[in-house]
C-alpha cells in the first residue's frame, strides 16, 4: 500500500470512493480537478490517495482554514472504499494528513462527515468529538412550487448579478452561519475560484435583489440528475420576509427544469431559520451530518 499525493488521473476513483463514504455529495470529477488546482498557496491544502498497485483504495485530504480569522484552525477528510476498510488505511491517511497540518501551524482540525456508527467510533478512538450535529435532508424539486417576492425585489440568476455583489451579501451572512470556527474572513481570491467551479450552476443558484443589490441568495451544485445546495443566505436587515425561502424555490425548480430528481443538503441543528426554510420547502431528513474536531500537536 502506497501513500501518495493525488494526481488528475485519481478523479474517477476518488470521486467515487467520496460518493460512497457519502452519497448527498455532489461532486464530478471535472470538480475534483478544479479544487485541487485553486487551492490558495497559504492554504497549504494536500490531497493524497492510498493506492494498491494502480488501485485507489482511499482517499484524504486537508488544509489551513482560511475563511476563519481564529488562527490554527485547519480541516481534514478521510474516506477509505468500502470493500478495504478495517485493514488500517484510513489510520495511514489521517496520520500523514495531521502530520502536514501540524508542519504548517495548524493547531486544531475539523471534519465534515456523513454520520455513520462505524465512522464516529473510527473518529472517536482517535482523538476526535463531535463538535456540530445537523440532519441531512433530501427534496424532489420537481414538487417545489411557484415563488413569491414582496414587493420591490426581483429575482436573478446568480451568473447576472456577477462576483462583487454577490461576494459582499455572503460575506455578511457567513458571519452568522452556526459553525465550529466563524466564517469572518472569506478571501476575495477564494470566492473567485469558487465562481468558477465546474459543478456550481451560477443559472440556477438564484439572487433577490432590491435595485442593484443582492440581499439573498442560494448557490446550488449540479451534477446529472443530483443537486447538493451551497450557502444559503439573507442580509441581517432582510431576515424574516421569506426572501431565503424565495430564492431556494426558483433554485430548486431551475434544478427540476433542468432533470435533476433529488437536491440534498444539510444544516446544523442550531440554525433554527434555516431549518424553518427546509421545512417549509418539504425537505425530509435521510440521515445526518457531523462536524467533528480535535486539537492538534502535543499538549
Ligand atoms: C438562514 C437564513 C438564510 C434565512 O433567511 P430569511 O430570508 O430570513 O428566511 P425566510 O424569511 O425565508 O424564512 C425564515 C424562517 O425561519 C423562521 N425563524 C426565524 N427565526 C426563528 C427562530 N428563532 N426559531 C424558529 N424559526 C425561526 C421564520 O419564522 C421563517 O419561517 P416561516 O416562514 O415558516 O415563519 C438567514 O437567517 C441567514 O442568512 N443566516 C446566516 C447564514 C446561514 O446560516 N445560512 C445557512 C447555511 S447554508
Amino acid at each position: 500500500m502506497e501513500i501518495r499525493p493525488a494526481v488528475d488521473t485519481d478523479a474517477t476513483a476518488v470521486c467515487r470512493i467520496i460518493r460512497e463514504a457519502d452519497d448527498a455529495r455532489v461532486i464530478s470529477e471535472a470538480g475534483w480537478i478544479h479544487w485541487r488546482h485553486t487551492a490558495a498557496p497559504d492554504e497549504h491544502a494536500l490531497h493524497l490517495v492510498a493506492a494498491d498497485g494502480s488501485e485507489v483504495v482511499g482517499v484524504g485530504v486537508c488544509g489551513l482554514n482560511r475563511w476563519t480569522s481564529s488562527p490554527g484552525a485547519a480541516w481534514c477528510g478521510v474516506a477509505v472504499a468500502g470493500s478495504r476498510r478495517r485493514q488500517g488505511i484510513g489510520s495511514a491517511l489521517l496520520d500523514a494528513l495531521l502530520q502536514t497540518l501540524e508542519g504548517v501551524g495548524a493547531t486544531r482540525a475539523t471534519g465534515f462527515v456523513r454520520f455513520s456508527e462505524e465512522g464516529e467510533r473510527w473518529a472517536t478512538a482517535r482523538g476526535w468529538e463531535r463538535k456540530l450535529t445537523g440532519p441531512l435532508i433530501a427534496v424532489d424539486p420537481r414538487t417545489i412550487p411557484e415563488a413569491s417576492l414582496p414587493a420591490g425585489f426581483h429575482f436573478a440568476p446568480m451568473a447576472e448579478a456577477g462576483p462583487e455583489a454577490v461576494y459582499d451579501a455572503v460575506v455578511e451572512a457567513a458571519r452568522d452561519e452556526p459553525r465550529p470556527e466563524p466564517i469572518d474572513s472569506i478571501p476575495y481570491d477564494d470566492f473567485i475560484s469558487e465562481w468558477s467551479h465546474p459543478d456550481v450552476d451560477f443559472q440556477v443558484s438564484t439572487v433577490v435583489c432590491e435595485g442593484d443589490r443582492v440581499v439573498a441568495f442560494t448557490e446550488m451544485r449540479l451534477v446529472d440528475d443530483r443537486a447538493q445546495h451551497g450557502f444559503t443566505g439573507t442580509r441581517r436587515d432582510y431576515r424574516g420576509r421569506g426572501l431565503a425561502t424565495a430564492a431556494k424555490c426558483v433554485a430548486l425548480r431551475a434544478a427540476a427544469s433542468r432533470g435533476v430528481t433529488r437536491v440534498t443538503t444539510s444544516n446544523a441543528e442550531e440554525n433554527v431559520s434555516m431549518r424553518a426554510v427546509n421545512r417549509k420547502l418539504g425537505f425530509v431528513p435521510i440521515g445526518e451530518h457531523v462536524i467533528f474536531g480535535r486539537d492538534l500537536g502535543s499538549p
